[in-house]
């Protein structure tokens, strides 16, 4: 054996209600934890494979074992990137089901690829990782980093391009919460995927620009107001909100609690409201939960990325 070592990443709330695609945030509370350990074998490639899955909150199914699963694709793109023909045996521990848009596949990719670089003895850097943790992600859903980049780097993370990977940490202003609600029900993020309409008019890709760009600004000014003002989502919402029950009434009444906004987390059916305390957060929270049924839970909304387990 070369060495062995465990990681855990967080869970991640994608889109944040303006930024399809561009924008995600890590949270607390909820994540993944990959065991890798690293062995010499004969083959002239870099290898690795989940040998074991266990956990995830007994609400969905576990993804498969094996080499097709984006913890072995990001820990074997990792082995790439170091160039050491290796194999990786993956142990994961699946901290929330698959399927609840808080970012499942990319907690166990990331996970996974941080655990591998430290068995080697760390030789990339944190943001080196980011790319094997897109190659992870890539089996699931295709290439989006949304998910990966905030649960490899922490905080708030603007995309600006995956290939090659441009990604910009955003300025948090202080004190803010998220409260995060889990209906009983699953959605695919492949299949919510498949649902997008294919072409965008070019009024709501204005409208989608100037909100987004509202939203940065917000966030280097504190301004409040205008980061809930901007949270306004013509591109994903308007199709994804169909495919969960009770989602338009749970929002609005997230937005009537006092947040300052709130939308789908990433493909859903998790939904989120950003708010400006833990108090308003947790109002959000029983609000929603009053209206959808399912659980709550609360998040500072500035929370760090993969750390060692
Ligand atoms: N941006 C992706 C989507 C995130 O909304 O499909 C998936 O979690």
């Amino acid at each position: 054996m070369i060495g062995s070592a465990a990681a855990f990443a967080p869970a991640t709330v994608a889109n944040l209600g303006v930024g399809f695609d561009v924008l995600g945030l890590a949270v607390e509370r909820l994540g993944d934890e990959a065991r890798v350990r690293i062995e010499r074998r004969g083959s002239g490639s870099a290898t690795a494979e989940v040998e074991r899955i266990e956990g995830d909150d007994g609400v969905g199914e576990l993804p498969a074992t094996g080499v097709n699963n984006t913890a072995a694709a990001a820990a074997r793109a990792v082995l790439d990137d170091v160039g050491v023909r290796a194999h990786a045996a993956i142990e994961l521990h699946k901290g929330m089901p698959i399927g609840s848009g808080l970012g499942s596949s990319a907690a166990s990719a990331v996970a996974a690829a941080f655990a591998t670089n430290r068995a080697l003895g760390s030789p990339l850097r944190r943001a080196q990782l980011l790319n094997a943790c897109i190659e992870g992600e890539r089996l699931a859903s295709g290439r989006h980093a949304d998910n990966v980049a905030p649960a490899l780097l922490g905080g708030l993370v603007l995309v600006r391009r995956t290939d090659p990977v441009d990604v910009i940490r955003l300025p948090l202003p202080a004190g803010l919460w998220l409260a995060v609600v889990r209906p009983r029900t699953q959605v695919l993020t492949r299949e919510a995927r498949a649902a997008l309409p294919k072409e965008t008019p070019m009024a709501h890709a204005i409208q989608q620009s100037a909100d987004l760009a509202s939203f940065v600004s917000a966030c280097y000014s504190g301004d409040l107001d205008l980061l809930g003002r901007s949270m306004c989502d013509v591109l994903a919402e308007p199709t994804r909100i169909g495919l969960i029950d009770g989602a338009e009434e749970t929002l609005s009444a997230m937005r009537s609690a006092g947040a300052l906004g709130a939308s789908i987390s990433g493909s859903g059916p998790s939904l989120f409201a950003l708010c400006r305390s833990k108090e308003t957060a947790r109002d959000a929270g029983e609000a929603a939960v009053g209206v959808c049924g399912g659980s709550y839970f609360l998040s500072r909304a500035d929370v760090p990325g993969a750390r060692p387990a």
